[in-house]
């Protein structure tokens, strides 16, 4: 899969997509980034983005030419590639439209400005618009990066086991339960028990348990849009009856 990522910083990129999974993905072709200067794209000799905005405030806008013909030459195919713009104004990200990203073959990445891109982008040029977070950034180039990482996660190869993105918090659904490793005891706060009992099933209950108490106190929004199996039912209930108790 490929990303293009259309910036006027395009410095930004270099460090972050050279550690760790993203470089490991590039270095076996599972992904390919590359990043275009929107300066290039430009015809004047001040090679100029942007503009005032019409109606008269303060700021400057991006111009539609220069972002244009950058993404009609980057372009590659029009069933196979996304056209994405980064704006605080797009769709929320989540796990669900990383993984639908995923399913194309070229995703392009516009990275906005705070002040504000020219309408007719996102009208005419752009297939989604999209947001990492409700506060605004200076730039879409973090956001962009933000993107990148978690959409290459479910490129098949890209993460170890690829089974191991589906069991990821919010693929599942759930947080994710505590995980801990040596020392069993550190400074008095100690591992639960039942982790070093070798009984799986019993192992596998708890996990899940503490996975359902810990949504439950963080973010009891996830579990109303989640279907429960009986076994899940049955922890909550157990949860909630102990909540009781305390
Ligand atoms: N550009 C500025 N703020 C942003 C945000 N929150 N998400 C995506 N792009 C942005």
């Amino acid at each position: 899969m490929r990303f293009d990522i259309v910036t006027i910083f395009p410095g930004i990129f270099e460090s972050i997509f050279s550690a760790g999974i993203i470089k490991k993905a590039r270095d076996k072709g599972m992904i390919d980034i590359k990043i275009h200067d929107l300066r290039d794209y430009t015809t004047d000799k001040h090679r100029q983005v942007d503009d005032r905005p019409y109606g008269g405030l303060e700021g400057m806008v991006f111009k539609p030419e220069p972002v244009f013909k950058a993404v009609e030459n980057i372009k590659q195919s029009t069933e196979k590639s996304l056209v994405c713009l980064l704006t605080p104004q797009g769709k929320l990200f989540n796990s669900a439209l990383a993984e639908k990203l995923a399913s194309y073959e070229q995703v392009i990445l516009i990275c906005g400005r705070y002040e504000g891109v020219d309408e007719r982008v996102s009208d005419y040029l752009s297939d989604e618009e999209i947001s990492i977070g409700d506060y605004v950034l200076s730039g879409g180039e973090l956001a962009a990066a933000v993107v990148v990482e978690a959409v290459s996660r479910f490129v098949p190869g890209v993460v170890g086991r690829e089974e191991s993105v589906r069991h990821d918090s919010f693929s599942t659904g759930l947080l994710d339960f505590p995980q801990y490793t040596r020392p069993r005891d550190f400074r008095g706060y100690k591992v639960p028990p039942v982790l070093f009992s070798g009984d799986h099933q019993k192992i596998a209950r708890w996990r899940l348990k503490k996975a359902l108490e810990k949504t439950l106190a963080k973010r009891p929004d996830m579990l109303k849009s989640r279907k429960l199996s009986p076994q899940e039912e049955e922890l909550l209930s157990e949860i909630q009856e102990e909540r009781k108790e305390s």
